[in-house]
């Protein structure tokens, strides 16, 4: 009896992390694809949304802090197959985006303006800023190739799912509509 609770609980807490890790994830690539195209979304747009992004950048790395830790306490160890890859390719993102954001507010023209701030902008860093973005994109896709069954996974369930299994309520409440 309370090993069913206990497990029920469990599973319904793994269940909701999930859910969390899931829509987080999206916001987090999304957030990084439209932060890309400054074209389309104009300077102040770009400044606010690439610090929220590195502020949610934060909480995604807080939710992984286990796996951190675990890895990098076994990395001189033995671990399984592609885990070393992966700390690689995690902790040069990591890098990589902590010189982003960094870069992107030393060279903001709007944000730390309305915050009173004032930082002498270079060329040296604007170049560094382009090119971190450049190089992000890379180290994104293979941080995310290295979990696209997860990802896949998560699309079918909380997206395609319920989105097939609305229309189908939809169609059978016409028919059944049409019927009476
Ligand atoms: C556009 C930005 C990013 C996206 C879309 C993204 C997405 C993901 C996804 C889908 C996962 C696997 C599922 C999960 O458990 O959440 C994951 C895991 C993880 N992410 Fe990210 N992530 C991003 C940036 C970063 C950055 C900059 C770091 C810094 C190191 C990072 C560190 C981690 C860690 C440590 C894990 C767990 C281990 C792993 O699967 O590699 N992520 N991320
Ligand atoms: C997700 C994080 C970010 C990404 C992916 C990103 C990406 C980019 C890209 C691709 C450009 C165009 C570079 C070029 O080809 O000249 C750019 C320009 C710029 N970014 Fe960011 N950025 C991010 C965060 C930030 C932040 C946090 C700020 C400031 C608070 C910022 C401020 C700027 C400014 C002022 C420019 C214009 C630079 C110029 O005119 O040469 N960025 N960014």
């Amino acid at each position: 009896m309370t090993t069913a609770t206990i497990s029920t609980g469990q599973k319904k807490r793994r269940f909701s992390e999930t859910i969390k890790n899931y829509w987080l994830d999206i916001t987090l690539f999304f957030a990084f694809i439209i932060d890309m195209n400054t074209r389309f979304t104009g300077i102040p747009v770009h400044e606010w949304l690439g610090i929220a992004f590195g502020v949610a950048l934060i909480y995604h790395l807080l939710l992984h802090w286990n796996w951190i830790v675990a890895i990098t306490k076994r990395l001189l160890r033995k671990l399984p197959s592609g885990q070393r890859l992966r700390y690689v390719i995690d902790l040069l993102l990591f890098v990589d985006m902590v010189v982003l954001v960094m870069t992107g507010i030393w060279i903001s023209e709007v944000a730390m303006g309305q915050l009173g701030l004032h930082f002498a902008s270079k060329f040296f860093w604007r170049r560094l800023h382009a090119q971190t973005a450049d190089l992000a994109i890379w180290l994104v896709a293979l941080h995310l190739a290295f979990d696209w069954k997860w990802i896949l996974n998560c699309t079918k369930r909380y997206v395609w799912q319920p989105l097939v299994g609305n229309s189908r309520a939809l169609a059978q409440n016409t028919v059944s509509g049409g019927e009476q």
